[in-house]
């Protein structure tokens, strides 16, 4: 997989960022709604890049664990580029000794975090028309 993922602060990510979770999550009606929020300044943020260096994905990790967010751009789904995001986000979670990672996965993408090893933690929820299952992943060695 030729595609690269830096972790930046939400200064560094916002520009680029920003338009691709725009033009997914307002196609998918994201259960959360807005796209940009208030937290952003306090996750620290995974950006994907392909070889001509054009972003191509994004997610982001919370001081308490948990990942949102993550959108892959559809020409380039299902070829990796989510995991190699999520694996980073995790990296950099180990690295801030954190126990383990969070995410509320809406039912389209549980398939994507249960192949990656994240089991339910709780009921499944309702936002808006859409269910939602909380799953967690243990970060012990
Ligand atoms: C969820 C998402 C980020 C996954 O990104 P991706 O780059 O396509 O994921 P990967 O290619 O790394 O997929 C890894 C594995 O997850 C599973 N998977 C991913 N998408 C899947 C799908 N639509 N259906 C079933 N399994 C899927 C597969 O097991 C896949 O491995 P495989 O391709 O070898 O079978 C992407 O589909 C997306 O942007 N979806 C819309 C936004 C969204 O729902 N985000 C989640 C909110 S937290």
């Amino acid at each position: 997989l030729s595609v690269r993922v830096r972790i930046m602060s939400w200064a560094e990510a916002e520009p680029i960022a920003g338009p691709i979770r725009f033009a997914i999550f307002m196609q998918t009606r994201h259960p959360e709604g807005v796209e940009v929020d208030t937290r952003d300044n306090e996750y620290v943020h995974a950006v994907a890049f392909d070889e001509q260096n054009k972003a191509i994905g994004t997610g982001r990790l919370l001081p308490d664990g948990t990942i949102s967010r993550m959108a892959v751009v559809t020409e380039w789904r299902r070829r990796g580029v989510g995991s190699a995001m999520l694996d980073a986000l995790v990296e950099e979670a180990r690295k801030r000794g954190y126990a383990a990672v969070k995410v509320v996965a809406p039912m389209q993408a549980m398939e994507f975090y249960r192949s990656r090893g994240y089991v339910p933690d709780g009921k499944i929820e309702k936002a808006g028309d859409t269910l939602q299952q909380p799953l967690r992943k243990p970060l012990a060695d």
